[in-house]
C-alpha cells in the first residue's frame, strides 16, 4: 500500500462526511499491519461536543473488528471537501492513536498541492501518556 493509494482512500472516505455545521469534510484511511484498511469520516452533531473526527471513526471501526496493530493513517480535509491545507489530527485523535500505536506509526497528510506529507506519531505527540507503560 503506497502513501498515495492510502490517501486516495482517505479522499474517498471524505465524501461520506456528515458536516452540516462546520461544512468541513474530513476523511481518513487507517492501514492495519495485516493490510486491511479502515476508512472514516467526521460525523458532526447539533450539540457540537459529540462530534466524532474522521480518524476516530476509522480507528473505532477497526478496533471493533478486532484490529489493534496499525501501520499508518492518511488524513485529508477541507471546507466543502476542497483540500487546501494539511488537516492534522486533533489532540484527542492523537491520544486515541497513541493508545494503539507506537512512536513510528506514520501519519500522511494531504497538503493541498497534490503532495503527501509524512510524520511520525512521535513527532505529532511527543512525551505522551502511554498505555503500555500504564496498564499493569
Ligand atoms: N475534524 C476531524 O475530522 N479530524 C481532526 O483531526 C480535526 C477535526 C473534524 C471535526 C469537525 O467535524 C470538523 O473537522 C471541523 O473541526
Amino acid at each position: 500500500m503506497t502513501p498515495e493509494k492510502l490517501m486516495e482512500l482517505a479522499k474517498e472516505a471524505m465524501e461520506r462526511a456528515y458536516a452540516p455545521y462546520s461544512r468541513c469534510k474530513v476523511g481518513a484511511a487507517l492501514l492495519c499491519a495485516d493490510g486491511a484498511v479502515y476508512q472514516g469520516c467526521n460525523i458532526e452533531n447539533a450539540a457540537y461536543g459529540p462530534t466524532n473526527c474522521a480518524e476516530r471513526t476509522a480507528i473505532f471501526k477497526a478496533v471493533y473488528d478486532g484490529h489493534r496493530d496499525f501501520t499508518a493513517i492518511a488524513v485529508c480535509g477541507g471546507p466543502e471537501g476542497k483540500i487546501k491545507n494539511p488537516f492534522p489530527p486533533c489532540g484527542v485523535c492523537r491520544q486515541v492513536l497513541r493508545e494503539f500505536c507506537r512512536d513510528g506509526f506514520t501519519v500522511y497528510l494531504a497538503d493541498g498541492e497534490g503532495n503527501v506529507q509524512t510524520y511520525t506519531l512521535a513527532q505529532l505527540l511527543p512525551y505522551s501518556f502511554q498505555a503500555d507503560k500504564f496498564i499493569l
